[in-house]
């Protein structure tokens, strides 16, 4: 590929000579080689150019360094010095707004990351922090180019400490489409979004070959580090999907409700006239009996606008559902606890996703909704272990700390820290709404009965009688949100088929909420 005069110019020069070898060098770049293009669509996968065709505005991509090659020497390296090094970086616009992408090319050294691949990626990610635009890498790489030894470590480093710098400022979305093993693991995890795509993406940082050699257990790639595994159990991807053409579509959708960085505003439609809406299917969807299952996400499509929500992590913690929707034209974070999965109860992955979406909602000016109808945290030894009191507190430190308009409702039950959490009024909503249904207490009527009257029971002649004529008694006080409401918990109690307007006419009223926090380097989130 490599020959001496590569550039070197003929004679007699002229410009249009030297503009036909530019434009020949050009299309060299970009054509690829069509055995490895084949062979990379044999696998079911897109090469890079076609994935940033499907992910852009047509004819918007602005390559950058499309002429890099690597300076290095070794093993298939000497003889081998192919344009690009193997990932294709630049911008573009998607619905017209800017971006910044990168896309490795696996049937270029497998997609490895050596030096010059590494500096084309921080290339980008600088740009894209300077112009405060999104960054979207597309991953497709066998990790840490070997014979490049500790310059593709150095360059994996380079590109952790972006993404930390970029935390925060503007969103970053990683899209796995094929191996991304080692270090490379480290960018979705480090990302605010993480796409993955079913059969032909795994993620993990040592393969089953290493595994085997360290443990003796023998694990397929897909049991290791497939789209399922990351999506349903280890939490590492946000989304996932069947195929590479519907995954792009969806960092698309993911994109148009997001700000290209924390100075701007989330980016509204017209209001879509939600103020005055009326929801009857609001008061048929949630039973009032405290124990009987309902879709949340049935609730969370009555009160956005036109129904349609993006639910991230659908397959994990699925006892919270996270989603980002409109709520008359204004993006809006909705977190709700999910009755159909484990009663809606909180636990250690619950947790995790609902505190880093807030933290993700918070840092990018998105308002925050909570929907509550919690039964408390999950009880056992299981959870004690691990660590749910810590992870617990993440989800109570990402609501303290965010300072965007915030407003709960509470639409059945919310006990003990459980209720505390959801982002209730001691921690800082600014507007909490609840419906009549509600029973806000430390605990239900049952169990409060039980530890509260043990042995008034032990002594009673009629038990029974006695535990109903107490369980009533407490029904009487404090199952209902007046309790509450009385004491300014409850901002107002309101007819569950005007939530929807209730809650837009909130955001609107809290829409210039502005909240200085005391200056410090950085507050200490629990482990
Ligand atoms: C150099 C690599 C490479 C790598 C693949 N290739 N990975 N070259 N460095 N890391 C090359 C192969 O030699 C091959 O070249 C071509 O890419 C295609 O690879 P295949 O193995 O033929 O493809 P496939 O069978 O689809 O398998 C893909 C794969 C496998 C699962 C990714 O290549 C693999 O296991 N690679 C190594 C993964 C790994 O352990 N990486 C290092 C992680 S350590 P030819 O010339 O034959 O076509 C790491 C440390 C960083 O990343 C830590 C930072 C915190």
């Amino acid at each position: 590929m490599t020959r001496a005069d590569e550039y070197a110019p003929e004679h007699p020069l002229s410009m249009r000579l030297l503009r036909e070898r530019h434009a020949a060098l050009r299309t060299r770049t970009t054509t690829g080689n069509e055995d490895t293009n084949g062979r990379q669509r044999a696998l079911g996968k897109r090469t890079a150019r076609e994935r940033l065709e499907l992910l852009l505005d047509d004819g918007s991509f602005l390559e950058i360094d499309r002429y890099r090659r690597h300076q290095a020497a070794g093993p298939k390296l000497d003889d081998q010095r192919p344009h690009t090094d193997g990932v294709v970086v630049g911008s573009g616009l998607l619905d017209g707004r800017q971006v910044f992408v990168y896309a490795q090319d696996f049937t270029i050294f497998g997609g490895s990351l050596g030096a010059a691949h590494a500096a084309k990626i921080h290339k980008v990610m600088d740009l894209a922090l300077a112009t405060g635009s999104p960054i979207i890498g597309l991953n497709d790489s066998g990790g840490a180019r070997i014979q490049e030894g500790v310059m593709s470590l150095d360059g994996y480093g380079g590109i952790f400490r972006r993404h930390v710098e970029a935390s925060g400022v503007i969103p970053q979305i990683s899209v796995v489409l094929g191996p991304c093993a080692g270090g490379a693991a480290y960018s979705p995890a480090l990302a605010d979004f993480t796409f993955i795509v079913r059969d032909t993406s795994k993620m993990y940082l040592t393969g089953p070959d290493v595994v085997e050699a360290v443990s003796g257990e023998r694990v397929s790639h897909e049991e290791l580090g497939g789209a399922d595994v990351h999506g349903g159990v280890s939490g590492v991807a946000t989304f996932v999907y069947d195929d590479e053409v519907t995954c792009l579509e969806e960092v698309r959708q993911l994109v148009s409700l997001l700000p290209s960085n924390n100075l701007e505003s989330p980016p509204a439609k017209a209001a879509r006239g939600a103020v005055g809406d009326v929801r009857p299917r609001l008061a048929e969807i949630v039973p009032v009996a405290p124990n009987q299952p309902y879709d949340m996400r049935l609730v969370v499509a009555e009160l956005v606008d036109d129904g349609e929500f993006l639910e991230l992590h659908e397959g994990w913690a699925a006892n919270v559902v996270c989603a980002l929707a409109r709520i008359d034209g204004q993006v809006t974070g909705l977190v709700g606890n999910q009755p159909i999965v484990l009663a809606g109860v909180l636990d250690v992955p619950a947790a995790q996703k609902a505190a880093r979406f807030v933290r993700f909602c918070d840092a990018f000016g998105i308002p925050l909704v909570t929907l509550v109808d919690v039964p408390g945290f999950l009880p056992g030894t299981e959870q004690e272990r691990a660590g749910i009191i810590r992870h617990g507190a993440k989800l109570l430190y990402a609501y303290c700390e965010a300072t965007v308009p915030r407003v709960q409702v509470i639409v059945r039950k919310a006990y003990g820290g459980a209720y505390i959490v959801m982002d209730s009024r001691s921690i800082g909503t600014d507007l909490s709404l609840a419906w009549p249904t509600n029973e806000i207490a430390v605990m239900g009527a049952e169990g409060a009965v039980n530890v509260l009257f043990r042995k008034e029971l032990a002594a009673a002649a009629d038990p029974a009688g006695l535990r109903a004529e107490l369980i009533a008694d407490y029904v009487a006080r404090f199952v209902h949100p007046y309790y509450a409401a009385e004491r300014g918990l409850v901002d107002d109690v309101i007819d569950p088929v005007h939530t929807r307007a209730v809650v837009a006419r909130s955001l609107s009223m809290l829409r210039e909420k502005r909240k200085q926090r005391p200056r410090r380097k950085h507050g200490n989130m629990p482990q």
